[in-house]
């Protein structure tokens, strides 16, 4: 395994990075094998021309691991990287402090880079392209614009709304991939992989029952194997197996469906408050109290990836296969 150094540059606030188990190499990083073999050659072609590895758009449904691929890219070409997000960088201003602080071939991830404000959205244009930007000093008549030289650098913006992206900016990517949801498979390995680092017991049979119920997301795949680990070790004080694990999921809410509360809540209050729906996105999460985006991004592309909800033109409408999963009948 890699020695695990974290740069310094990197502040991220999850504590996914305290516990390091985080992937920091594209040989340690589970699934998403196209988009691994395709990065690979990319880095390799840089590094051969002693180029910066040109701007790189990752999308998709979040905890899918657009940061920690970042952080491997960065790791793979041997280079910085810098972490922050759309809406924490308020003005041009901001940018452009961030983009002169560079190193050539330094990598700045910007996450949810659709949030990014257009003002500061225009400084990236000629920052990306020709790595300059144009700075106004002075007001009035007496305002000159002065070209700033940046060092070249690698930009990975990460985003789960890529329809959101203006096209100018969307083009200024070379290399644009949508990260996919996990098999069973690769979260049972991505599990085994994590409970090593935490040095902690557990057989295939319980990796792959917490895989069955991790909606195709290593982050929650992760989390729920530290929840059920802190189980195992108050309720059971032994290693984890098939029949604890499958206790501790019970305990935590989640259905031999894989669905949580909120999942549940989402189906019955279309079930029974919309009966079946069409319902509109806003008068659901109104019904559920839950944040419209939440439900889009988080909740919504799992029931749909399940065969539960479809999303019509009239709003949300429940499948024959969610009434059986609830036990009623749909009455139509
Ligand atoms: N932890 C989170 N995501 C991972 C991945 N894709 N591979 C290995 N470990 C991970």
């Amino acid at each position: 395994m890699t020695k695990r150094v974290m740069s310094s540059d990197l502040q991220l606030e999850d504590n996914e990075i305290e516990s390091n188990i985080r992937p920091l190499s594209l040989d340690e990083y589970i699934g998403q094998s196209t988009i691994k073999e395709n990065i690979k050659i990319f880095i390799q072609a840089a590094q051969q021309r002693e180029e910066p590895l040109d701007h790189v758009l990752l999308y998709g449904p979040p905890g899918l691991g657009k940061t920690t691929l970042a952080g491997v890219i960065a790791h793979e070409m041997n280079v910085k990287f810098k972490v922050t997000s759309g809406p924490a960088i308020e003005k041009p201003g901001d940018i452009a402090a961030i983009l002169n602080n560079l190193q050539p071939r330094d990598i700045l991830f910007i996450d949810e880079i659709h949030r990014m404000s257009r003002h500061v959205e225009e400084v990236l244009y000629s920052a990306m392209e020709d790595y300059c930007i144009d700075i106004v000093v002075g007001k009035g008549p007496a305002a000159k614009s002065i070209r700033l030289a940046l060092p070249q650098f690698t930009l990975i913006g990460a985003t789960t709304r890529a329809g959101m992206l203006s096209s100018p900016l969307r083009d200024r990517f070379g290399i644009i991939h949508r990260l996919e949801y996990y098999s069973i498979d690769e979260l049972s390995a991505i599990i085994m992989r994590t409970a090593m680092i935490l040095n902690t017991s557990m057989t295939e049979e319980a990796a792959n029952e917490i895989a069955k119920c991790s909606r195709g997301t290593p982050r929650v795949a992760n989390r729920l194997l530290k929840r059920v680990r802190d189980i195992a070790l108050i309720k059971y004080n032994k290693p984890i197996d098939q029949e604890i694990c499958l206790k501790a999921l019970k305990l935590l809410n989640i259905d031999e469906n894989g669905l949580d509360e909120l999942d549940r809540r989402i189906i019955e209050a279309i079930a029974i408050q919309f009966k079946g729906g069409p319902v509109g996105l806003e008068t659901l999460a109104a019904a559920i109290g839950e944040e419209k985006d939440t439900l889009e991004d988080v909740y919504e592309p799992y029931l749909i990836k399940q065969c539960l909800l479809q999303r019509t033109p009239r709003g949300r409408m429940l499948t024959p296969y969610a009434y059986e999963i609830l036990g009623i009948d749909s009455g139509k």
